[in-house]
């Protein structure tokens, strides 16, 4: 991990050594440097400090050493506050990270360690398989998305966004009325380093809602950009099949007495882009009894009516 800051013996209890604090607004996830940074010990507040480097600039003269004004540590710190504040996390889950992404299930382990891999591994300018995480209602999909782009955005300083499908779709029609094109609103988000697409498959597959995502997916595509997804549909290429175990046959009624298949996502996006998801991202998926840990939390605290956001 590129930490900005090395963590001091004496950590502070506000950020847990972290000098940044993550917070929920109405709508989205904000982060501000913690009061321990207030003061910086390493520039005394001007933001740059003078390093001394090495560089060989003729082999006659062999390495100079020389002394350039460098970003400080808090200056870095600041920017990737900044950054993170446009990221559009949800509030619900600020402080979403990997340390709080319990094993409720077996599965869970699975998708955090996939999570974790990418978050982890990825290097800005080298080519990084995103990945794609499939499951039920509340098992932990958002969480684990934000969780990555918290990390890459916080602790390594990457540019991403996250975005849910249907509220593209809105910002682009309400784009049109105030005559801007789709164009105006997909470029930036075609261009950032590392973008999380959620809900994946959701919505009406309008033909505007399929064009405005196949051309988000080609573009990044063929830039070899990063991203991330998670649905609630199936990742299997082809429904499994129904035919009887024996005889081959079902009644009616045993036909309707049978879970119902879940949707397959490639039904919902289309072969083109299936197809790109396949080369882009790894395949992790949450098997569809993986409980919903919205339900868990309100059995076990019936009392707290309001979602409350994992973590510190
Ligand atoms: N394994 C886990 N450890 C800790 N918290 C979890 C875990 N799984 C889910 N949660 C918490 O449960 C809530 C729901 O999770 P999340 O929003 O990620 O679900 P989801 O799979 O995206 O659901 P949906 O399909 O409805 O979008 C969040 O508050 C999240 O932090
Ligand atoms: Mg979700
Ligand atoms: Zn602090
Ligand atoms: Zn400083």
């Amino acid at each position: 991990m590129e930490a900005v800051v090395s963590k001091s013996p004496s950590v502070c209890e506000e950020c847990r050594g972290r000098y940044y604090r993550l917070s929920t607004t109405a709508d989205r996830a904000l982060a501000r440097v913690c009061s321990c940074m207030a003061t910086c010990a390493h520039c005394g507040g001007q933001g740059y400090v003078l390093t001394v480097r090495e560089e060989t600039f003729s082999q006659k003269v062999g390495p100079r050493r020389y002394e350039a004004v460098t970003p400080c540590i808090c200056r870095v710190l600041r920017s990737r506050v900044e950054a993170f504040n446009h990221v559009g996390i949800p509030g619900v889950l600020a402080r979403a990270g990997f340390d709080n992404y319990l094993p409720f299930h077996e599965a869970h382990d699975a998708a955090k360690q996939a999570a974790t891999r990418f978050a982890f591994g990825y290097r800005r300018g080298a080519p990084s398989r995103g990945f794609i995480i499939s499951g039920p209602v509340g098992s932990g999909k958002t969480h684990l998305l934000t969780a990555a782009l918290a990390h890459l955005v916080l602790e390594v300083g990457i540019h991403a966004r996250y975005l849910e499908i249907s509220l593209l779709f809105a910002d682009i029609r309400r784009g049109f009325q105030e005559g801007k094109s789709g164009g105006e609103i997909i470029g930036p988000l075609s261009e950032v380093d590392v973008l999380a697409i959620d809900e994946l498959g959701r919505g009406r597959g309008s033909p505007f809602e399929m064009e405005t995502l196949d051309e988000l997916i080609a573009r990044r595509y063929n830039a070899g950009r990063t991203t991330l997804f998670a649905t609630n549909y199936s990742l299997e290429p082809e429904r499994k099949s129904r035919a009887h175990p024996r005889s081959g046959y079902r009644s009616t009624a045993e036909e309707a007495a049978l879970p119902r298949d879940t949707e397959l996502l490639r039904d919902r996006v289309g072969e083109r882009i299936y197809s790109r998801l396949c080369e882009m991202c790894e395949f992790v998926s949450l098997p569809p009894e993986t409980p919903d840990h919205r339900r868990t939390r309100q059995e076990l605290h019936p009392r707290a009516s309001k979602p409350r956001a994992v973590g510190h």
